[in-house]
């Protein structure tokens, strides 16, 4: 587990690429083209970082609040943010009460594992607003530096899985796909771009079939997705 220590130290360390304020902000444009949230809706920039995503939001007269698991990051943030949002410290999405109309994950589900997806989702969907959606991005099984690291996180140092099944776990978990997006992003301290997938996610209105089954058999469907992961890396060491 990835605790807020262990991501305290890599802020420390400082080699930090997904901060960089030049990426291409795929993610935002495709927010903006596909809901195009009205200017009174309630966003979340959950697992913020530098908060680069939020701040876009913030800057064009959004509501915006920020999650993070970093407590060097929660104080930064605050002092940057702290007069015109609330900036959480969490270690998941329950922590925060506040209900959003959108809420954007950017590239932190990829760092969580894969048995804990099915959870974060739910408890994602506690967050929402009746109409609200959820934003989710990570890295996809093609991206090439994921394969020449062997899931290694070049910038961390430790393991992180792409998040291909994910859509297959939101739908087990109250959710329904309505969009996913491949797309390169070029970030200047890699010299590839990295491939990242992107999943919109709204909350079915149905009553969720599954309710009465047992947690452990959830737990199942994520750990099958862990083992997924797994065998791409493997299959593309065998390809080599
Ligand atoms: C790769 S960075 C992405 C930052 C930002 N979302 C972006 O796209 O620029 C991953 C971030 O997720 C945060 N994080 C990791 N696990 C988390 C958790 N369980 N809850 C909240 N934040 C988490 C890390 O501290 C880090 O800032």
């Amino acid at each position: 587990m990835y605790d807020s220590e262990f991501w305290d130290d890599v802020y420390k360390k400082g080699f930090i690429p997904w901060s960089d304020e030049n990426k291409d902000n795929f993610f935002v444009k495709k927010i903006i083209q596909d809901v195009e949230p009205e200017r009174s809706a309630e966003i979340l920039d959950y697992g913020c970082g530098e908060g680069i995503l939020g701040k876009y939001f913030l800057e064009r007269g959004f509501k915006v609040d920020f999650a993070e698991i970093s407590k060097i990051q929660v104080n930064a943030l605050r002092k940057k943010f702290g007069n015109r949002s609330t900036v959480y410290a969490v270690n998941e999405p329950q922590d925060i009460e506040h209900k959003y109309d959108l809420i954007i994950c950017s590239s932190v589900m990829h760092h969580i594992e894969p048995q804990r997806w099915g959870s974060f989702l739910k408890q994602f969907r506690e967050l929402l607003k009746k109409g609200g959606v959820l934003w989710v991005s990570g890295l996809d099984e093609n991206d090439k530096i994921f394969e020449q690291y062997h899931g290694i996180a070049p910038a961390t140092g430790h393991k992180c899985w792409t998040i291909n099944d994910l859509g297959r776990i939101a739908e087990k978990n109250g959710f329904e796909i309505s969009a996913s997006y491949v797309q390169d992003i070029k970030i200047d301290a890699f010299e590839t771009p990295r491939m990242t997938r992107v999943f919109c996610l709204k909350p079915k209105t149905k009553q969720l079939k599954d309710k009465s089954r047992p947690a452990s058999e959830g737990n199942n469907d994520d750990l099958s997705s862990q083992i997924t992961t797994q065998s791409i890396l493997d299959k593309k060491r065998l390809q080599r």
